[in-house]
């Protein structure tokens, strides 16, 4: 029997339109937007306002585009999968929320937490639903408000994060294309460096907690930044070596777009122009599992089908991986 690939078919981004500038930023902590672009390549980021509006918000207008887009009933979407590190609400899942609003009445759905690397671990998982044969219509969201768990007094940092995502629609291939392969990984030792101290059952949220700003990020920079250039770049290496490739084979390398200065220098450390990189960092900065759909929509119109595909990221957790993939329209 033939393999069947979960393909790609439908890709849709969406970001609220309040923007968080560098130059707003300046009056709110201390910061200049020099530093920022420098530092991070990052001039200004989305900010989702509005009262009782959380993950699940960003996710439905992705949705609800996406089947617009490929021509889909909602009820037609067998699973829908959400990742994300700002649900709605610690229960119920954020995509049982986006399925109730979308009307996707006939699907199961469910969240994954693997923070930055979120989208990647969703993908690959919804990619082995549709490999099984049982499920026909999947939909991977990658959303995050970050701006809900961010401390817009702590200038480490409230000038990476912003709010966005995006969702795609899996479907079994019809010629081989799709997702191709995979190396994921989680080292739980690197939670010292980011994490969220208060708001779980370690540390449920009280008076002094909220107080004491602990559902806020805490991230230590610097060692994230070595381990993400370190972990992403050994992923890359694997995928390609795994898939007898060359990086002269790659079309697009679609980085999570956590620092400028990461992306840069995973792609000389892998050899790939900079060209063939996917970068829109400088206009959304850091939305967490939003980020690579927030890519793959923007470029969509550059691909080309058959186009090959490295997906990379790393995150809290730690959490990181590349997916190799390949265009199929
Ligand atoms: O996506 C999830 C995974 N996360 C990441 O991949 C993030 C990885 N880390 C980073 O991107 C970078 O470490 C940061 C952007 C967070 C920080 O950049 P950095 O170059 O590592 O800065 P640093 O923390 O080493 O600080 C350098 C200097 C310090 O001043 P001194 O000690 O040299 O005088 C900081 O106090 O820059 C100062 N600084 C700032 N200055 C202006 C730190 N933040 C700011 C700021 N504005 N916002």
């Amino acid at each position: 029997m033939p393999t069947i690939q979960a393909a790609i078919t439908a890709v849709y981004g969406w970001t609220p339109d309040y923007v968080l500038t560098n130059a707003e930023l300046e009056n709110m902590v201390d910061t200049n937007d020099e530093w920022i672009r420098t530092r991070t390549g990052i001039h200004e980021r989305r900010i989702l306002k509005g009262e009782g509006l959380g993950t699940s918000e960003i996710g439905f207008h992705a949705v609800t585009g996406l089947l617009e887009k490929r021509g889909i009933d909602a009820s037609e979407i067998d699973l829908l999968i959400c990742a994300t590190t700002t649900p709605d609400m610690q229960f119920p899942a954020t995509a049982n929320i986006i399925s109730d609003r979308v009307g996707a009445v006939n699907a199961f759905s469910y969240d994954i937490n693997a923070a930055c690397s979120g989208f990647l671990f969703a993908l690959e998982t919804g990619s082995r639903f549709i490999q099984s044969g049982a499920y026909k219509k999947v939909v991977v969201v990658g959303a995050d408000k970050m701006s809900s768990i961010i401390d817009y007094t702590d200038r480490a940092t409230c000038i990476i994060f912003g709010d966005g995502g995006g969702a795609v629609l899996l479907e079994p291939s019809e010629d081989e294309l799709g997702v191709q392969d995979s190396s994921l990984y989680t080292d739980g030792s690197g939670k010292v460096y980011l994490h969220q101290k208060a708001g779980g059952s370690v540390k449920p949220a009280t008076a002094e907690t909220v107080a004491a700003g602990e559902h806020f990020v805490f991230q230590d920079g610097r060692p994230v930044f070595k381990a993400a250039v370190k972990g992403m770049t050994s992923a890359i290496n694997n995928v390609l070596e795994k898939n007898q490739l060359k990086v002269e084979d790659i079309d697009w390398l679609i980085p999570h777009q956590a620092n400028i200065r990461i992306l840069n220098s995973v792609a000389s450390m892998i050899g790939i122009p900079e060209k063939n990189v996917v970068v829109n960092i400088h206009r959304y900065g850091n939305t967490t599992s939003g980020t690579i759909p927030l890519c793959l929509w923007e470029w969509e119109g550059k691909f080309k089908k058959g186009d090959k595909i490295i997906l990379t990221a790393f995150g809290g957790g730690f959490t990181w991986g590349a997916i190799y993939l390949t265009w199929a329209y």
